[in-house]
């Protein structure tokens, strides 16, 4: 990794003020296809100018005061491609880890992935534990990648795991509240995201992080993933700043 992007905030930005900014950014990186399409390239090529982005969002974090970041990277819907881009973009995932294990590693990044590894072919597996494993002494931006990830896939899977921990009398159902289902979802070491993006104007949020953003703040911005920027991000998280967080409560 590089220098620092450029991000030149104004002087009353509410970022600048400690806690101001979003402490958890969650991306979702839509519209690579359309990227393509409009250069009559093959969708392959915009996924490619995609990952390309990742690098400089990831850098501007710790200067905009994100500590987590969250990168929607594939779909549990998303196997329903053709096979040419399915097969592309795990080919893409593994050399993207590949390429980008020792800068992360050396960059103080930690790394998790979220999602279901099972449909995951092993290769890619053993890619991403190594990436985990490698960074887990790290403790600067805090890099989650949603790979195989669906929101509902997620949840029922906690819940097949707490089901099972209560037949096993691990857990009194009458114990079960809001704060126990959490800790059985795949983001039960981060906090929830108070920021969530999607780029490429869909206003939807197809299926992500579906329990954790109850109170996320959402921007749907119209700027293709490809063409997203530090610059972006930190324009997003000095709107951010000055919105006023209620939580269903009334200011007194
Ligand atoms: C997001 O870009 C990347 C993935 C979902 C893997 P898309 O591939 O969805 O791009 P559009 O939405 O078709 O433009
Ligand atoms: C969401 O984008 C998934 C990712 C960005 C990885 P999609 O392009 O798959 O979502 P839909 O199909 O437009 O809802
Ligand atoms: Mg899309």
């Amino acid at each position: 990794m590089s220098k620092s992007p450029d991000i030149t905030l104004q002087e009353s930005s509410p970022l600048l003020q400690e806690g101001g900014g979003p402490g958890h950014v969650a991306i979702i990186m839509d519209g690579n296809g359309r990227w393509a399409q409009a250069r009559g390239r093959p969708r392959l090529f915009g996924h490619h100018a995609g990952a390309k982005r990742v690098r400089e969002v990831v850098e501007a974090c710790p200067g905009l005061g994100v500590k987590y970041l969250t990168m929607f990277a594939f779909s549990t819907e998303n196997w329903k491609r053709t096979q040419t881009e399915v097969a592309g973009l795990m080919s893409l995932f593994r050399r993207y880890i590949s390429k980008e294990m020792k800068a992360l590693a050396t960059r103080n990044v930690r790394v998790r992935f979220i999602g279901d590894r099972m449909r995951l072919d092993a290769k890619l597996v053993k890619l991403m534990d190594k990436l985990e494993v490698s960074t887990e002494c790290n403790d600067g931006t805090h890099l989650t990648i949603a790979l195989n990830y669906g929101g509902r896939d997620e949840v029922a899977r906690a819940t097949k795991r707490l089901a099972c921990d209560v037949a096993e009398g691990r857990l009194n159902p009458e114990d079960v509240d809001e704060e126990t289902l959490p800790r059985y979802l795949d983001t039960h070491v981060l906090p929830d995201p108070d920021l969530v993006i999607r780029t490429s104007g869909e206003a939807r949020i197809s299926n992500f992080l579906l329990w954790q953003s109850a109170y996320a703040e959402y921007e749907f911005i119209e700027t293709l993933w490809p063409d997203f920027t530090a610059k972006e991000l930190g324009s997003l998280c000095d709107r951010y700043a000055r919105r006023d967080r209620r939580f269903g409560a009334v200011k007194t």
